[in-house]
């Protein structure tokens, strides 16, 4: 029989509950809870309601707890980014593998000190970058890296979504990172750094507050709630990203949406264009066990493969139809997102071979770099190069 992997969770927020917590219930052949830690009496009261009899687990108050017990392989770090790296440093000192969300850390020198600390105790940190193990990532990895369709040449990512009512996102940026750029944008960076096949090299950017500014409005609807907002952090970006190579990777995002989430990308090679619809959710029935309805991922291929001695010299046009549509999933397997399940599957395979995972505080470094690049950009209001 399998090993199963003892984990301790520190966070048991909404992430923890409504992604993470799903999918290792559906994972059970593989993991085993064994200790949940978190500051927030109402978090462990929420937790336990959903865990149920999933589990006999020990509710501890403190996470020191956690890092000491010999039972458990590995820490899942789930809490606010500002404890990420206090806590994956003492879990990687008391010889653990760590789950820790995204954003790794603020700061790139903080990364490198988890890096560093990977080395020295001989475990390896997996940052939740869950795009990094959806279907949808692997289809777009099969295309642009097969070069059928040429080099990228640039891409553009528009994301827009409503106000996440985790309050702490958007106060205090030194600590908790920038609430559009380090907690959001750093996903679409995540996946620029992959396709674009080359250093970031500069950035320029800018960013605002349209809703968090009470001046502009006192109360925001945030889901289902109605919030005071207030913060340093933006809450809508703009950004372009130049690579070593040419490449140039642009982004859009927002929170000032009150439609759910919409997210499309385009992806312009040099034989081909590619437009994926990502997540754009519509409605969720929680009925049906909290599989999304009707919110498709859809990937558009749009090529032309015959000869033409002059570039574009018969420009065509090509509806989006089932011909170019080349990727379609409605979740069927995922409990709320698309990787949720397939990068708990990977973190079995960190720990029980102590691989090191796809999404690895190396990769992480390079969003965090660009991250704090173009933040930068936005304070200094000018073209940042990137320094590695
Ligand atoms: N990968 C994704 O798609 C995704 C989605 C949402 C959130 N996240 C990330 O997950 C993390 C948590 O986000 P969330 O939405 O669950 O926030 P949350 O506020 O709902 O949950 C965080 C939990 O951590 C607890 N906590 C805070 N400080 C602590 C400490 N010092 N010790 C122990 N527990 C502590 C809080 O009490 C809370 O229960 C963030 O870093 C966020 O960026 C990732």
């Amino acid at each position: 029989m399998k090993k199963k992997v003892n984990i301790g969770i520190i966070g048991c927020g909404s992430v923890f509950r409504s992604m993470h917590l799903p999918s290792l219930i559906n994972l059970t052949d593989k993991f085993n809870i064994v200790s949940i830690f978190d500051t927030d009496k109402n978090a462990i009261k929420l937790t336990k309601k959903i865990i149920n009899n999933y589990s006999r687990v020990k509710y501890t108050d403190s996470a020191e707890v956690i890092f000491r017990d010999p039972e458990i392989d590995a820490v899942a770090v789930l809490t606010g980014t500002s404890v990420h790296v206090k806590y994956t440093l003492q879990a990687l000192k008391h010889g653990k593998h760590v789950f820790l969300e995204k954003p790794a850390a603020v700061l790139p020198k903080d990364v490198k000190r988890i890096i560093a600390a990977e080395k020295k105790y001989r475990r390896f940190v997996q940052v939740g970058m869950v795009l990094r193990y959806s279907s949808f990532y692997e289809e777009l990895c099969r295309i642009i890296d097969s070069q059928k369709y040429g080099r990228v040449l640039w891409m553009n990512w528009l994301e827009t979504r409503p106000f996440d009512p985790m309050l702490w996102r958007y106060n205090n940026s030194a600590e908790n990172g920038d609430a559009i750029i380090h907690d959001k944008a750093v996903h679409q960076i995540n996946l620029f750094n992959r396709f674009a096949g080359a250093k970031p090299a500069e950035t320029a950017a800018f960013g605002g507050q349209y809703l968090i500014n009470p001046k502009t409005y006192s109360k925001v609807r945030a889901f289902r709630n109605e919030v005071m907002l207030k913060g340093d952090s933006n809450d809508n970006l703009m950004a372009i990203i130049k690579y070593k190579n040419g490449v140039k990777a642009s982004i859009t995002v927002s929170y000032v949406s009150p439609h759910a989430r919409e997210s499309r990308w385009i992806i312009q090679l040099e034989k081909a264009k590619i437009i994926a619809h990502f997540e754009t959710f519509v409605s969720s029935n929680r009925a049906t066990k909290r599989k999304w309805e009707g919110n498709p991922s859809s990937i558009y291929l749009f090529a032309d493969n015959k000869k033409y001695p002059v570039v574009w010299k018969y420009p065509m046009s090509y509806p989006p139809n089932e011909n170019n549509l080349v990727f379609y999933d409605e979740y069927k397997d995922e409990p709320m997102h698309p990787g949720s399940g397939a990068q708990w599957k990977a973190f079995y395979g960190t720990v029980t071979k102590s691989s090191k995972p796809e999404s690895s505080t190396k990769v992480a470094l390079d969003d965090i770099i660009v991250a704090k690049a173009i933040d930068e950009a936005i304070k200094k209001k000018k073209v940042i190069r990137i320094n590695h």
